[in-house]
């Protein structure tokens, strides 16, 4: 029995072993220089760091300058220009009292002007090398505009496509969005934050924010301390663990208490139990919002909540400055508390280097955004973040030999759409579309190009006879539908995943003229594409696959490149199987299909039964259409032998797991090789999956790689309502290619 012997984890501390402490420690020098400042401050000055502004707050450029003059600007976000930036800076600097920098603020999320893939596409390529590059390079266009900070990586744990947000997310997983999150980070921040090429991330939503109920945005959430320990939290200490010099408090309710006044969250853990000791801004208005929630009577209240709970910086709204000043006469806060936020904001500045170097180089955007080196990471990048869901008689990729192609869909030529979601500064005029590039990979005579629809949601079908016409004169059909970039994102939740408009009867079209389909998807989600498997011939998931999406695509249909992305969620087959993930629990009545019964073979008047007595759906049973972790590639990988260092674990040890990996396929390719375990019993019931661990291979044809992944006792602690513990017991683990198929074996910790 697993409870004779319990291992408490001293220190309260979450282990992800692929993060290395590496949070920058206090220095003294800066710390006095600090507390110098701060002993000079007025309130005003105080409150002024406390705040951030969008320009429009202002009111025009002499009120934006004289405020900034009288040093009650801390920050400003949705502002660039090196010349404009360093225009204002140089009145903080020079002009106002104390002379302290201004942090310039933006949502670079997934690239400035060279835009890569959206963060769930960037994890589903489970590249954290990869993820890094297109983070850094993000932040080095970002940084030569004169930005210095921004609001990403997007951490929050998302289970729901419905949520338009699950597009800016590392998906349903923790452990992959642990790995994306410090991978993130490091590519935002490099190894220096004051270098002039790196700028400061933030971690957000912290926390919850992706269980948002029924996936509508900025909705309710109801999350157990143990499922936000084990769940939702990990991703948030990785960042924190990986230095990440902010943290954004999110818009959600969390248990009663919404997040931007959440004392548990932001105090105890975040600071009390992690240290964390940059800054924490809320989000957009969201100490304000607290009085919609119901949680505060007025901005007074709403403003205390956030101070008791510890938001440093206020985004846009003005309940710190209307009303610190009561607050204070009231003694309801103390300076004391003030001083230390306002100690954590010029923290991150110095740790910026803003009150060394407060200039942009004006020179450096010109060398720098949609540089060579920058487009080619970001066509590695789409590369990777592709997932080949089905390929019939293996007619992909084809051959450049072929007599023509029908480029066909509404987004094989939407240069603004394929972009994605949190785009503010990528322009369509820099995208290359698949249209253009194919033309240029095959030759325009090669391409008969016939959108069918004017937008993926139009009905208007008055495009449909070109495309027929552009399909029966090629030997093949390239059609591209999905969803436009504005249907996914902030605020752009979705009830109903199908495709929209007439892309169906597109679909439907193309098979008709009996043409081999190829079928590329891009969404900022997964939609429910039950209906195509049976129809396209081969789909590859693109996601928005940004500027060099286009290249990428064609690249990978005539086999310059091999797909090697896999799924970072479930792909649901209908909408009503949502929430849908892998690492479910198992329940007292776990579904098999010797106990389903399909609702169309009940008999009628059956009598009163309880069909198998399993947790289904009658009608859409209980797998989903795809696994997490799915993905084809050309060629194909034999995983053997699986084996174990050993068949025990102390409960402070290792072992090491390996695995035999054969390339019996045609094409040089890479797989991810995937680690799950699950804790058969415990204290507190587990997931009947887990992922541990993973590794992505390159393996040439005809070879084979022998793949070793650490497993230590460490990645298998949880929070059991009370305490992190590692609980002896017996362990189940597969290693495969994705979370439904793997090799078998078992262990135990002593
Ligand atoms: C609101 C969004 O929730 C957040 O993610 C974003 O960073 C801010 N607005 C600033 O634009």
């Amino acid at each position: 029995m697993k409870t004779t012997f319990l291992f408490l984890i001293i220190g309260l501390l979450i282990s992800t072993e692929a993060v290395a402490t590496v949070s920058p420690v206090k220095d003294e020098q800066t710390e006095k220089k600090i507390e110098e400042l701060i002993s000079k401050m007025t309130l005003d000055e105080k409150l002024g760091q406390m705040a951030q502004f969008d320009p429009y707050q202002f009111g025009g450029d002499e009120q934006t300058k004289q405020a900034i003059k009288e040093g009650k600007v801390g920050s400003i976000l949705n502002l660039v220009g090196a010349k404009r930036i360093n225009e204002l800076q140089r009145i903080a600097v020079e002009e106002s009292r104390l002379g302290i920098p201004i942090i310039i603020g933006r949502d670079v999320i997934h690239g400035y002007r060279t835009i890569t893939p959206i963060p769930l596409g960037m994890a589903a390529s489970w590249n954290a090398e990869l993820t890094s590059k297109a983070m850094a390079v993000a932040a080095e266009e970002a940084a030569s505009e004169g930005v210095h900070w921004t609001f990403a990586p997007m951490i929050d744990v998302s289970r729901d496509p419905r949520w338009g947000r699950i597009a800016e997310s590392c998906g349903e997983d923790t452990y992959l969005s642990t790995v994306m999150a410090k991978a993130m980070v490091q590519g935002f921040q490099g190894d220096d934050l004051s270098d002039p090429k790196t700028i400061a991330a933030c971690a957000k939503h912290y926390v919850g924010y992706g269980a948002a109920e029924g996936g509508r945005d900025y909705n309710t959430t109801y999350i157990p301390e143990n499922q936000l320990r084990n769940d939702y939290l990990p991703p948030f200490k990785a960042a924190a663990d990986a230095g990440v010099a902010t943290f954004m408090s999110g818009f959600n309710d969390l248990n009663g208490v919404p997040v931007t006044g959440n004392e548990f969250t932001l105090k105890t853990i975040l600071r009390e139990e992690w240290g964390f000791d940059g800054m924490v801004v809320s989000d957009w208005a969201s100490i304000a919002e607290m009085i919609a929630h119901g949680y505060a009577k007025d901005t007074k209240e709403a403003g205390y909540k956030a101070l008791r709970a510890g938001v440093d910086m206020e985004m846009v709204s003005r309940c710190y400055l209307d009303n610190v000043q009561e607050l204070l006469d009231e003694g309801k806060i103390e300076m004391a508390t003030i001083d230390k936020y306002v100690g954590n904001i010029l923290r991150v500045k110095f740790r910026l280097g803003l009150f060394d170097h407060p200039y942009t180089d004006e020179t450096l955007a010109e060398k720098t955004i949609l540089s060579e080196k920058n487009k080619a990471i970001a066509k590695e990048a789409a590369s990777e973040s592709f997932v080949l869901l089905q390929n019939k008689n293996e007619i992909l990729p084809l051959s450049k030999d072929i007599n023509s192609v029908a480029v066909i869909g509404p987004l094989a030529d939407a240069p603004h759409d394929q972009m994605g979601t949190w785009v503010f500064d990528g322009k369509k005029e820099n995208t290359v579309t698949p249209y253009t590039a194919l033309t240029e990979l095959l030759g325009a005579g090669k391409v008969n190009f016939a959108e069918g629809l004017a937008t993926s949601r139009t009905k208007n079908t008055d495009g449909f006879e070109a495309a027929i016409q552009a399909a029966e004169k090629s030997d093949a059909v390239l059609l591209f539908l999905g969803e436009e970039s504005i249907l996914s994102g902030e605020a752009h939740s979705l009830a109903d995943l199908n495709f929209r408009g007439a892309q169906s009867q597109l679909l439907d079209a193309m098979v008709e003229t009996g043409k081999p389909i190829v079928l590329v998807i891009m969404a900022g989600r997964q939609l429910t594409i039950e209906d195509a498997l049976y129809k396209a011939d081969a789909i590859l998931y693109a996601w928005a696959p940004g500027t060099m999406g286009g290249p990428a695509l064609a690249e990978m249909i005539f086999g310059e490149t091999v797909p090697s992305g896999k799924l970072p969620v479930t792909f649901p087959k209908t909408v009503g199987q949502i929430p849908i993930y892998y690492n479910h629990k198992n329940t007292g009545r776990p579904a098999d299909y010797s106990n389903w019964t399909h609702i169309d073979e009940i008999p009628v008047e059956a009598g009163q039964t309880s069909l198998g007595n399993t947790s289904h759906y009658l009608d859409a049973g209980f797998e989903p259409l795809f696994p997490f972790g799915y993905g084809l590639s050309y060629t194909t990988f034999e995983y053997s032998d699986l084996k174990l260092s050993s068949k025990t674990m102390e409960a402070d040890g290792s072992i090491e797991v390996s695995v035999t990996l054969k390339n019996t396929g045609k094409y040089e390719g890479s797989e991810v090789v995937q680690l799950y375990i699950r804790d058969r019993f415990a204290s507190l019931t587990r997931p009947v999956k887990q992922l541990k661990g993973y590794k992505k291979v390159n393996v040439k044809p005809g070879e084979t790689k022998q793949v070793t992944l650490m497993l230590s006792a460490k990645d298998l602690e949880f929070f059991n309502g009370t305490d992190y513990v590692i609980e002896p017991g017996d362990f189940d683990i597969w290693v495969g290619t994705n979370s439904k198929d793997g090799l078998h074996n078992e262990f135990s910790i002593n």
